[in-house]
């Protein structure tokens, strides 16, 4: 007799590799006949896929999970059974706790316990079910690939985890509890997983790690292998226009991985190098291992292997301790280096780090202050990087309709959003636009050439593709 369907809706907080993550659980419940659905209102299985990092992301699940009991009576009022998940880092973090709090919740599993998804489900059934441990066992060896299908349906980009969890311990941080030690992926199972992409039609992926250059698989050829190899290795897919890889700890950005921006031109000119404090007292405090003057040196090698990379960076304001001059050499910092563009955030303290038992808290008016100046200054320099774009022709990978009848939307290679009046045909093509105007948020181009897609690959070109060039 054959299996009901069933509908499962995945709602997803915090960063990419939650995203990424939430896809693998879509993944690993597709074969006990779940289909994901995007309206809550039909699922039989809501899970929430959590973020730990500050306050206010861990405090949303709560909020959602009293609308979720309701929409459960709605919905048992019907005769229909909800069952309700909670994944994620909150869920590592809080556990049994979490059904303390919210009795409506029959699943709690974490990050690291994804592949027992179809198993916790069928218990889940009959009793309450927590699972937050560390296995042994590495659960992308038992999580299924993607169907072609689900592939297709995502997109012309997609996520690719290579390294999870985090052994930095920087002081304000959940990471390294939330989502354990540091771990790679073998690079024989990421290039599996990219080609599998790509024969579906992706033609740019973004590796992800929390500690992503921190990457040490197995190669190849079985020897350690670190992520400049790792982005050679799979540069040589055909097909795959573009890389791009987040998140980097400026300590592991060593001189390989430097060369590879020079050398590769699938590697995207595009780096998001958090440092969080322009100041080296709170650096130190922050327990981040390096000096403004460390991360400097780094962002000047950077720029004479590849001149035009667009960089990006996290800063946090309200670190215990941090003084008027701390926080204003965090201006100058963003100053000095030149953001295309930032995040910013105000410190959140965080249960069982360091960082919440320290001395000299900031005032939260204070540290709200400083986060508004912090944001318009990152904001300046974010409009003239978009404004500096004018003028120039980018090559921009469109992926989808834009907001506006007629539009598509793409990323141009420093990541930006980009619109164009074109035609429907264009979407999974890099199209060479010239940019014509910019705003804070996005570019306007126009169609200039013939679109550099499959037909004449780019790759196979003599010369090594330039992402920008002056008109
Ligand atoms: N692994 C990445 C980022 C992890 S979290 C890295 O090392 O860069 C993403 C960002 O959230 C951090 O870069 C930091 O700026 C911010 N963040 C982390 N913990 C925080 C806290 N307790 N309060 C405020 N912001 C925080
Ligand atoms: Fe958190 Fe620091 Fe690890 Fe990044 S490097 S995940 S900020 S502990
Ligand atoms: Fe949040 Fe966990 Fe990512 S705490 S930022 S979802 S690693």
């Amino acid at each position: 007799m054959a299996t009901k369907t069933k509908k499962l809706f995945i709602k997803t907080y915090g960063c990419q590799m939650n995203v990424y993550d939430s896809e693998r659980m879509a993944d690993a419940l597709a074969p006990r006949d779940y289909v994901v659905t995007a309206d809550m209102e039909e699922a039989d299985l809501v899970l929430l896929n959590t973020c730990h990092i500050r306050e206010k992301a861990s405090e949303k699940v709560f909020s959602e999970l009293g609308r979720l009991k309701k929409l459960r009576d709605r919905r048992a009022g019907q005769g229909k059974p909800t069952m309700i998940g909670v994944a994620g880092c909150v869920a590592q973090a809080e556990g049994e706790e979490i059904i303390e709090r919210a009795p409506v919740v029959d699943l709690v599993f974490g990050p690291q316990s994804y592949h027992r998804l179809p198993d916790l489900v069928q218990r889940a059934k009959n009793e309450h079910v927590v699972d937050t441990d560390f296995p042994e066992e590495d659960k992308f060896d038992y999580l299924p690939q993607a169907s072609k299908q689900a592939t297709i349906a995502r997109g012309l980009t997609a996520f690719l985890t290579v390294q999870e969890g985090c052994d930095k311990f920087c002081s304000f941080c959940v990471v390294p509890y939330t989502r354990g030690n540091e771990a790679s992926r073998p690079v024989s199972r990421i290039v599996a997983e990219a080609k599998a992409l790509v024969e579906a039609g992706v033609r740019e992926i973004t590796l992800l790690g929390q500690n992503v250059n921190a990457y040490h698989g197995q190669g190849l050829d079985g020897a350690d292998t670190g992520l400049a190899a790792l982005l050679f290795e799979l540069a040589k897919i055909e097909g795959l226009d573009r890389l791009r890889y987040t998140t980097s700890h400026p300590r592991d950005m060593n001189d390989a991985l430097i060369a590879a921006h020079a050398a590769l031109p699938e590697l995207m000119p595009y780096l998001h190098l958090p440092v969080q404090s322009g100041s080296d007292s709170i650096l130190k405090a922050m327990n981040r291992r390096h000096t403004r003057a460390h991360y400097l040196k780094i962002i000047e090698k950077i720029r004479a292997a590849r001149p035009d990379i667009a960089l990006s960076g996290d800063f946090i304001v309200g670190f215990p301790g941090e003084t008027d001059a701390d926080f204003a050499d965090t201006l100058s910092l963003v100053k000095e280096v030149g953001y295309a563009s930032a995040y910013s955030f105000k410190y959140s303290p965080r249960p069982g780090t360091p960082g919440a038992s320290l001395e000299g808290q900031v005032e939260p008016h204070i540290a709200s202050e400083r986060l508004l100046e912090l944001q318009k200054l990152i904001n300046e320099y974010q409009l003239a990087f978009n404004h500096s774009c004018v003028g120039k022709t980018m090559d921009i990978l469109l992926e989808k309709t834009g907001r506006k009848p007629g539009q598509l939307a793409g990323r141009s290679p420093f990541l930006q959003a980009v619109h164009v009046d074109a035609d429907l045909s264009l979407i999974g093509q890099i199209v060479s636009l010239g940019i014509k105007s910019a705003g804070q948020n996005s570019l306007y181009g126009e169609q200039l050439a013939k679109p550099s897609g499959k037909p004449d690959n780019p790759r196979q070109a003599d010369q090594p593709r330039q992402s920008i060039r002056s008109a």
